[in-house]
């Protein structure tokens, strides 16, 4: 049977460990060849050699908020593999304090990643994807913290509701190429970035979460797969939620 992703290549950015190595596996288990590139180059390295992900991927130093970097990965991965089909914008990181507290390097270090590394991303793949014959998939990672608003996450909820707007207004500009763009809007995952939780605080979280657990890396791996490949052919603009039903 053919696997969904035979034959393609794609980039994983943040893809050293947590839900970026996770969609790694993912992509790998489904036959594509992938590009994990990571601000810890030899963390990505490190990862590219894991054993499930059987020979097929590399690991390249690559600080999303930079286009030099970006455009650096465009060309390796190019050179490497010879084309483009899936770009998944998940570098992130948390600076989180209340605004009484948070600096304003605080706040441009979290939008400098996550939303112009995400649309620096969008921008680089889709100059790709649009004159490939077969187009392409971009999934950028949102989080319900853009939807809902966390506490102590005004920079982080900001880039996260943003990466929404990117990611409608990217379909919109590139569809007629047959490139996609979604996103994917997890709740609360049992990562390094959430390893930092305080307990009762955690607790506090899942109290409000219908399916009464954090999620794993892997669940979210299952949406951005989904929407990485053909069986979404017909989905753009659109956001999928990981979050077990959280609202709030
Ligand atoms: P993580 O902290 O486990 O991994 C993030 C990776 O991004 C790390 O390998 C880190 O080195 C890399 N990174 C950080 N800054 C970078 C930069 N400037 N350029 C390139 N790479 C960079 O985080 P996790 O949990 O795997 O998160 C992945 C994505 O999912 C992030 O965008 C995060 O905001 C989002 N997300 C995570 C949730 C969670 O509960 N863990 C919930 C909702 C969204």
């Amino acid at each position: 049977m053919k696997q969904l992703l035979e034959g393609r290549t794609a980039v994983v950015t943040g893809g050293a460990r947590g839900i970026g190595f996770a969609v790694a596996e993912a992509f790998v288990a489904e036959g594509a060849n992938v590009v994990l590139a990571d601000v810890d180059g030899a963390a990505a390295a490190t990862a590219a050699d894991a054993p499930q992900l059987g020979g097929r991927a590399i690991g390249i130093a690559c600080d999303v908020s930079r286009s030099n970097d970006i455009e650096n990965l465009v060309t390796v991965a190019l050179k490497k593999f010879g084309a483009v089909h899936v770009w998944v914008n998940n570098a992130g990181i948390t600076r989180d304090a209340t605004m009484r507290k948070m600096t304003e390097s605080m706040f441009d270090e979290v939008i400098a990643v996550h939303l112009r590394g995400s649309w620096l991303g969008t921008r680089a793949a889709a100059a790709v994807m649009r004159d490939q014959p077969d187009g392409g998939a971009i999934v950028n990672l949102s989080s319900i913290s853009g939807k809902v608003g966390m506490l102590g996450q005004t920079n982080y909820s900001s880039a996260k509701a943003g990466i929404v707007g990117l990611t409608k207004a990217a379909a919109k500009e590139v569809g007629f190429a047959g490139v996609r763009v979604n996103a994917v809007m997890p709740g609360l995952i049992r990562t390094d970035m959430t390893a930092v939780l305080r307990d009762d605080i955690l607790a506090d979280k899942i109290r409000e979460i219908p399916l009464g657990r954090a999620g794993e890396a892997e669940e979210v791996a299952q949406a951005v797969l989904f929407l990485a490949s053909d069986m979404s052919s017909y989905t753009t603009g659109n956001v999928i939620e990981v979050a077990g039903g959280r609202h709030t």
